[in-house]
């Protein structure tokens, strides 16, 4: 699945500052073949920490930490970060990065896979972001249902698929992926959820619990 930038994805990236204290973890973060958060993903993310101000978050797809600094960036010193990462070596470098960066005792790394982990998960969140298994952003929305406080924000990345939901990547045969994610975006603008699908980066979801 690949798609060419647009000359507007283009110059929409070319506008977001760069953030040189988190350099260092997308750094690592490319040296271990971790697909990075797109600037103006990240960006996005920062504005509604900001906007929202969260005292706990919940991510799915760790990575090293990338994403974990950049949703911790902007939010109150209090906020507590929960993130599930499958890939071991991924999940234990984002500890350390966490913990060389100051974060370390705001957040909680689990390692394992999300589909055995977030059925049984029992906390509260004022915001999830969601970055990992594709397939099973339809899947997993009875437990972020569950988890999410009243108001809380469900923030889901790579929505669009490259294109694929579309039809713009030209692919025209329908995967199971691409069924399940018209299945999550049909889901999201029905009660008790209020969403936008936004055309930023892959596509991103922002859905509040209403
Ligand atoms: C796009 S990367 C996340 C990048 C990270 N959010 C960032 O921007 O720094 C997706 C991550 O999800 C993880 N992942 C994929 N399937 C998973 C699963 N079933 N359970 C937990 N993590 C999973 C991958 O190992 C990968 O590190």
């Amino acid at each position: 699945m690949t798609q060419k930038p647009t000359q507007n994805t283009k110059l929409i990236q070319s506008l977001v500052p760069p953030l040189p204290q988190y350099e260092r973890v997308a750094g690592v973060s490319r040296e271990m073949g971790v697909p990075l958060l797109r600037a103006e993903v990240g960006q996005f993310l920062r504005m509604m920490v900001g906007v929202h101000r969260p005292g706990s978050i919940l991510e799915i797809g760790t990575g090293v930490g990338y994403s974990g600094h950049i949703l911790l960036d902007r939010a109150d010193a209090g906020c507590r970060l929960c993130t599930v990462e499958l890939e071991e070596d991924r999940g234990k470098r984002a500890r350390e990065l966490f913990y060389e960066s100051g974060f370390g005792d705001r957040v909680t790394v689990f390692l394992g896979d999300a589909k055995d982990i977030v059925p049984n998960m029992s906390g509260r969140f004022d915001l999830i972001f969601m970055d990992g298994p594709k397939s099973c952003y339809y899947t997993f929305l009875p437990d972020f249902l569950r988890m999410l406080n009243k108001g809380g924000l469900l923030i889901c990345d790579n929505v669009l698929l490259m294109g694929n939901i579309s039809g713009d990547s030209g692919v025209t045969k329908e995967s199971t992926l691409m069924r399940n994610m018209r299945a999550f975006l049909r889901e999201i603008q029905k009660p008790p959820w209020l969403s936008s699908v936004l055309d930023v980066g892959d596509g991103v979801s922002v859905s509040q619990l209403l």
